[in-house]
């Protein structure tokens, strides 16, 4: 049975994947470093609505944590993202990815030569959200490569693993542990697609330019899916609602990082290794029937603007409070933009 955690709102979420998702998840092969395959603990309970990012949200004491899109990390470690946080996402992700850019990509796949099946690399893929979204909308057998620099979530990526493509065909997963800043095309050699999902504005511009040359040196096309656009729109709006707004995107900025420039920092980049590259609007559309990911996702957003503008702790306060309460009551709407991005690198097979 699996064991679940109750949200905020009163819904659940798997604490861990359980044996039955492991029973039926369909892999033939999990490969990589899985820390020697010990399963992991199970994961904070979700409904302390009070996991992560800490000291991140303006009314918490320190010690107390705001949200639960990070997990705990060392101070030099980087950020770890909890598998609830993912999940709580997983619904809208699925209902916000841009399905334009999909036919332009069949159209790809379909003219690669001489493939059994495809080949598709998940860079980043935390729990393995885009390989849920995406199988079952490509027709032929698929052998998925989840990368991610975290083996725990990586473990969660393969128990609950997609199970078959858009025509019944077997999909199969093996997980690789490691940093998007060292892949290589020799990695990607044999790769029929590479995809991310909620990655490239975690990344800096050189991550971005090393996953570019190596799609282009493995002449392989890449699905990159919700990035954040840095706009946000809420109803009814708050005088606050902007100040909010540029000091998360300057948060996003810290150490490096690209934030909203990450759509025009990889459009770049694979146009520069001499890509196709088409962009297409991707919003989360959060109302009432998302109240528990707009509580969480206020919650992150308002704690890292105060962490960046301390200053704004006090008004930050108010803001959260009227917004969080509007939120429960259901007269909260909420367009978080992100954009998708479809690179075409030109083929190293001969096919065009
Ligand atoms: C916001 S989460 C998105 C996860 C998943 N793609 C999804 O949409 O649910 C970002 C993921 O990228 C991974 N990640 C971030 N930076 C990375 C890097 N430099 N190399 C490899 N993985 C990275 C994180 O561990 C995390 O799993």
């Amino acid at each position: 049975m699996r064991k679940t955690a109750t949200t905020p709102s009163g819904g659940t979420i798997p604490a861990q994947p359980g044996p039955r998702d492991s029973a039926e998840s369909g892999i033939v092969s999990v490969e990589g470093d899985m820390s020697g395959g010990s399963v992991p603990a199970p994961v904070p309970a979700a409904a302390d609505a009070d996991a992560v990012i800490l000291g991140a949200g303006p009314s918490f004491r320190p010690g107390e944590q705001a949200t639960v899109r990070l997990r705990e990390a060392g101070p030099d470690d980087p950020p770890r993202y909890a598998p609830e946080w993912l999940e709580l996402r997983e619904g809208v992700d699925a209902a916000a990815r841009a399905h334009d850019l999909l036919d332009p990509l069949r159209i790809r796949l379909a003219n690669l030569p001489g493939r059994a099946g495809l080949v598709i690399h998940d860079v980043g893929c935390g729990t393995g959200s885009m390989g849920r979204w995406l199988a079952p909308h490509l027709d032929g057998s698929q052998h998925w490569v989840l990368h991610d620099r975290d083996p725990y979530l990586l473990h969660f990526a393969a128990v609950a693993s997609p199970r078959s493509s858009a025509d019944g065909s077997r999909v199969t997963v093996e997980t690789r542990r490691g940093d998007v800043g060292r892949l290589t095309p020799d990695a990607l050699a044999g790769a029929s697609l590479v995809t991310a999902s909620a990655l490239l504005d975690v990344l800096t511009r050189e991550e971005v330019d090393t996953l570019a040359a190596a799609c282009a040196g493995a002449g392989c096309p890449a699905l990159l899916t919700l990035s954040v656009a840095g706009r946000v729109e809420l109803t009814p709006s708050d005088p606050l609602d902007t100040e909010i707004a540029e000091a998360f995107n300057a948060h996003q900025r810290r150490s490096g990082l690209l934030g909203p420039d990450a759509i025009t920092a990889a459009a770049e980049a694979f146009s520069e290794h001499g890509a196709t590259v088409q962009v297409h609007p991707s919003p989360w559309r959060l109302g009432p029937g998302e109240s528990a990911l707009t509580a969480q996702w206020l919650r992150g957003w308002v704690g890292a603007a105060v962490e960046q503008r301390p200053e704004l702790r006090e008004r930050a306060d108010r803001y959260l409070r009227d917004r969080l309460a509007a939120c429960e009551a259901g007269e909260l709407h909420v367009v978080v933009h992100h954009s998708d991005l479809l690179a075409l690198s030109r083929p190293t097979g001969g096919a065009s």
